[in-house]
């Protein structure tokens, strides 16, 4: 009997083995060298995902600068060469973005499809409300919102002067910053500024942040196709959010950005359920937050360790704030936007703190079968339905284009006169894209500007007002490489601040 089993096993194994190997995928001529691994479905997925940067190195050695992997069933075809990037950015004809990151977004978030004809065309202005609203006087009225918010949470959190606190960096920096952008974004609500308002809101908001943190936590799973059903803690995290964004409960709320408003408009004509609705507020809060709470941590965090950049930018914010602070006597503090533009130390410190952190993955659909045909003049057959992929990283760690690039630099991105700096070179060539933390071309983040400013407040203020020191500033942290392609890394673990609020700021500072 056993012996039967066996032969019955072996024979059942072979057809399986021939049907997988008769109707798996063989490169055509024209195409990409193809990687797919020996395991049918996982191709090369474990290799990629345990070291994504250091798989597609090695992959490119091997093959050259475009290969396709097979990674969770599905066909990559990666574009490595930084100068054939904008040759990729600039298919829109042939390669499509929107269907991937709808999609992406359904499924994570559960909110309609809007991929289906019943939405589509009602969406394309949706989506057109991001740069409507995120861009010129309206970036200015949401950065001022902002720094005002930043002070409100600032002032509230502030030690009496003299006593050290002790918290973890990063749970300061996404406490005062998911604060203070929920506020921005969302609005207030109505007892908010009344005495005993701010302590509920003060509760609402610590359950907010940690209902993002706990669906954030699950992001990488539900990334890689994990239904969220199956990841209980996610889930009940991604609801809670969603009932405190019910159109009812936002109507309630005082001062909400045009974005959101608009957002709310739109969905309310497109005839979507209340739950729907929420989601896609929910979907707005995660964009809004979950990379700029680790680009404003890296960046606090490297200022903090490096000597060079704490003085700099130190300097730099006293040159900025004490002009304006000299007459103001309710000493709140307003950056116009030229003097936020005009901090380029701080703004370097940002980029390289975001080279550094930055993991994202930048995904096309290919709409038809087409030629590709790269920088070089290598071409590359392309089938419809097949994603091609850019990953940044590989320009942002190239110690050819950044000498030392592991290393912190904060004076990276500023040229001999201390100003903005954007010549950076590969084989003697100027770059076009040598900084792609925000993505670029169709899919470019809208919020871009916006980030980089509320980073700056974020730095500026904080520094401004406290005494701060990393209780261990020797200790070295690694970004979290278990959420490669889902944008700025956060860090594995936290690293313990000590702070005090600086005894009287502006006239110590002044002299
Ligand atoms: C340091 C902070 C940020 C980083 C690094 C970042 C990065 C990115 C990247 C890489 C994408 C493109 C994703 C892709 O290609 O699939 C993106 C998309 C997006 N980001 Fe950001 N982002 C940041 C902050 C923000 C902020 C503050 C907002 C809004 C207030 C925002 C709103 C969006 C939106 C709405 C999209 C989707 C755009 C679309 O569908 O066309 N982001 N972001």
């Amino acid at each position: 009997m056993a012996n039967f089993l066996v032969i019955i096993t072996t024979i059942l194994l072979t057809f399986w083995i021939v049907w997988i190997c008769g109707h798996s995928r063989k490169r055509r001529k024209g195409e990409p060298p193809l990687i797919t691994g020996w395991l049918p479905f996982i191709g090369v997925t474990l290799d990629y995902v345990s070291n994504p940067l250091g798989f597609l190195r090695e992959t490119q050695k091997k093959y050259g600068n475009v290969f396709t992997c097979k990674i969770a069933g599905k066909y990559f075809t990666f574009v490595t060469d930084p100068f054939s990037f904008s040759i990729v950015m600039r298919q829109s004809k042939n390669l499509d973005f929107q269907k991937f990151a709808v999609g992406f977004s359904q499924r994570v978030f559960g909110h309609a499809d809007f991929n289906s004809s019943l939405f589509s065309e009602s969406y394309r202005e949706v989506h057109s409300i991001f740069r409507q609203t995120l861009q010129g006087l309206s970036l200015q009225q949401l950065t001022e919102t902002m720094l005002g918010n930043l002070q409100i949470v600032l002032e509230r959190g502030l030690p009496h002067e003299h006593d050290w606190l002790e918290e973890g960096l990063q749970s300061f920096t996404n406490r005062i910053m998911f604060e203070a952008g929920f506020l921005t974004l969302f609005g207030k609500d109505a007892g908010f500024l009344q005495a005993d308002g701010i302590s509920g809101t003060r509760i609402c908001m610590q359950k907010a942040v940690q209902d993002f943190l706990a669906f954030d936590r699950a992001f990488p799973l539900l990334a890689a196709g994990v239904p969220i059903g199956l990841c209980a803690e996610a889930w009940q995290a991604r609801e809670a959010l969603a009932e405190e964004l019910l159109h009812d409960k936002l109507h309630h709320r005082n001062c909400i950005s045009d974005l959101i408003q608009r957002r709310m408009d739109a969905f309310d004509c497109m005839h979507l359920d209340e739950t729907g609705k929420a989601r896609t507020h929910v979907c707005m809060l995660w964009a809004s937050q979950a990379n700029t709470l680790p680009a404003a941590f890296w960046s606090l965090y490297y200022t903090l360790r490096s000597v060079d950049a704490f003085t700099a930018a130190c300097t730099e914010i006293n040159r900025v704030l004490s002009g304006q602070l000299i007459n103001n006597q309710d000493q709140t503090i307003c950056l116009s936007r030229e003097q936020l533009d005009s901090m380029a130390v701080l703004e370097s410190i940002i980029e390289e703190a975001l080279r550094l952190s930055s993991a994202s993955i930048m995904i096309r659909v290919a709409s038809d079968d087409f030629t590709l045909t790269l920088d070089s003049g290598q071409t590359a057959d392309v089938r419809k339905g097949d994603y091609i992929a850019l990953y940044p990283q590989f320009i942002h760690l190239d110690p050819e284009i950044y000498p030392d690039p592991t290393e912190f630099k904060y004076n990276r991105f500023l040229d001999e006169k201390g100003q903005r700096k954007s010549n950076f070179f590969k084989n003697e060539r100027r770059l076009k894209h040598f900084l792609l933390p925000f993505g670029s071309g169709a899919s470019e983040c809208p919020g871009r500007f916006f980030a980089v400013n509320e980073i700056k407040q974020f730095l500026a203020l904080t520094l401004w007002h406290y005494d701060l020191q990393l209780s261990d500033p020797d200790a070295t942290l690694f970004p979290d490489s278990t959420r490669a392609g889902l944008g700025i890394l956060p860090p594995s673990r936290d690293v313990l601040l000590r702070y005090r609020k600086k005894t009287n700021t502006t006239t110590e500072q002044l002299r």
